[in-house]
């Protein structure tokens, strides 16, 4: 059945269930909703509603359900899969205003806070508490924690503390036709019933709308320290990484970045690396509280960066020097992309399967003569490779590169690698799924899409 459009009645009911500042309806109000960073994509909402507590979700969704009204959810709008882009129009539901942190709980090692927080916010409120809260993605000083869940968002500290769903142990949570749950709690141990809990986090705003989460938290390390090593090849950087994790050595983040994306986020931000030019720099992170042990690992990773071929080590020892440096990297992104129209894919290998990742993508672009500039999180075997149009002409982007990235995406699952790692299949790689998944799995997914949402109003046409 078609979704039903907004008419003057269902847009002044819609609108009378928020207070007088949740609801966009003007041209210009409505603009900042109508896209992500994916792409340069704009799909325009008919309505925004900016709900300020689950009640105000809840009735919005029944409304919605029983009016047949399509609802995209929406954090801050960073993602890059297109997940928060209202595809079929119908209404915007951003969480933006419910950005409390309710409570850091320092008995349990917990904490809840709504879906609006603003996740580097949060981790600065519980670091002054000498907690830590590890998921950092690139964007952390504009995403809110609750695209974080919708997405299972990683980062580069991933290596060592994992990614959002490792911290995520509760939600509450609308379900599309207007009821609220509560799944999990501040419990490390929860075997009662299906884990919904986790099935929530990374659902891409499909399933239900998250309207409370909680956090586990854990001591902040207190110490840090950062080295870089540039390589002459991609391999031999690859090859270095898997010596760390062969001699037992997790490093909480391990960075790869090829010549071109450490030069465009540079050009971007007009600062520069403390290294000479490389093929390949790589960004090793390491943590912990005891300085000597520290040291040692410290030690340790750069005698096997030197033995593995890499020109040299730099250490930035100070905060000050590491901030600089994760600033440049957390750039990288947004610098790429500046280069041209471009996409990308969020390719992901078992670690130790990256040089062979490296070369699939190679040898596909160039084959059909593509220009692709890649770097991520190593560590994860997580590489972010972004093609750029340049000047090619649109022919033939719209020609080959659909076949190109499917090349690439069977090439990743024959390593034992998958089409997303962090930034979620959404509304551009729902063309590639059938290449990650069975059709017995996809036909299981849409069966619980189903049963969440039998009239599929939720965030439609993502995904699948
Ligand atoms: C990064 C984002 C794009 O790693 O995931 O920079
Ligand atoms: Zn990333």
């Amino acid at each position: 059945m078609p979704f039903t459009r907004l008419t003057p009645d269902l847009l002044a009911r819609f609108r009378a269930l928020v207070d007088e500042k949740g609801s966009f309806v003007a041209r210009e109000d409505m603009e900042k909703y109508a896209s992500d960073e994916t792409e340069d994509l704009v799909f325009w909402p008919e309505l925004v509603l900016r709900p300020t507590t689950a009640e105000e979700v809840a009735a919005i969704l029944r409304l919605a359900h029983e009016s047949n009204v399509p609802v995209t959810p929406r954090g801050a709008g960073t993602g890059l899969s297109g997940g928060a882009l209202p595809v079929e129009g119908g209404i915007c539901l951003c969480l933006e205003r419910m950005n409390r942190i309710l409570e850091i709980d320092t008995d349990n090692l917990m904490a809840v806070v709504e879906p609006g927080v603003i996740t580097e916010a949060f981790q600065n409120e519980v670091e002054k508490l000498g907690l830590f809260y590890p998921p950092d993605p690139a964007s952390r000083g504009s995403c809110m924690l609750g695209g974080n869940v919708a997405h299972n968002s990683g980062g580069p500290r991933a290596v060592k503390y994992g990614v959002t769903k490792d911290w995520v142990y509760g939600l509450q949570a609308v379900l599309p036709t207007g009821e609220i749950i509560e799944t999990g709690g501040k419990l490390i141990k929860n075997v009662t019933g299906y884990n919904l809990t986790q099935l929530l986090v990374g659902s891409e705003g499909t399933l239900a709308v998250v309207t409370r989460i909680t956090v586990k938290l854990t001591p902040l390390p207190k110490y840090t320290r950062l080295l870089l090593a540039p390589f002459d090849s991609p391999e031999a950087a690859a090859r270095a990484i898997s010596s760390f994790f062969q001699h037992k050595i997790i490093p909480t983040a391990l960075e790869y970045l090829e010549r071109a994306a450490v030069e465009a986020a540079e050009r971007r931000l007009g600062r520069t690396y403390p290294v000479p030019p490389c093929a390949a720099l790589t960004l090793i992170a390491l943590d912990g509280n005891d300085p000597a042990t520290l040291d040692r690992d410290v030690e340790r990773v750069g005698e096997l960066c030197i033995e593995g071929g890499a020109a040299d080590v730099f250490l930035a020892d100070t905060p000050e020097k590491q901030r600089d440096i994760w600033q440049i990297r957390r750039s990288t992104g947004e610098a790429v992309k500046s280069i041209s129209i471009y996409k990308e894919e969020d390719t992901v290998v078992p670690r130790a399967r990256l040089p062979e990742l490296v070369r699939l993508i190679w040898a596909v672009t160039k084959k059909y003569g593509i220009t692709a500039i890649s770097y991520g999180h190593a560590g994860d075997g997580n590489l972010h490779c972004n093609i750029l149009k340049m000047d090619m002409s649109d022919e033939r982007w719209e020609r080959d590169l659909p076949v190109a990235i499917a090349e690439i995406f069977r090439g990743v699952v024959a390593l034992g690698g998958t089409i997303s790692g962090e930034h979620g299949v959404g509304w551009v790689q729902r063309p590639y799924i059938g290449i990650a998944k069975s059709e017995v799995e996809l036909a299981l997914l849409r069966r619980i899409k189903a049963a969440f949402d039998p009239r599929g109003i939720l965030n439609p046409s993502k995904i699948f």
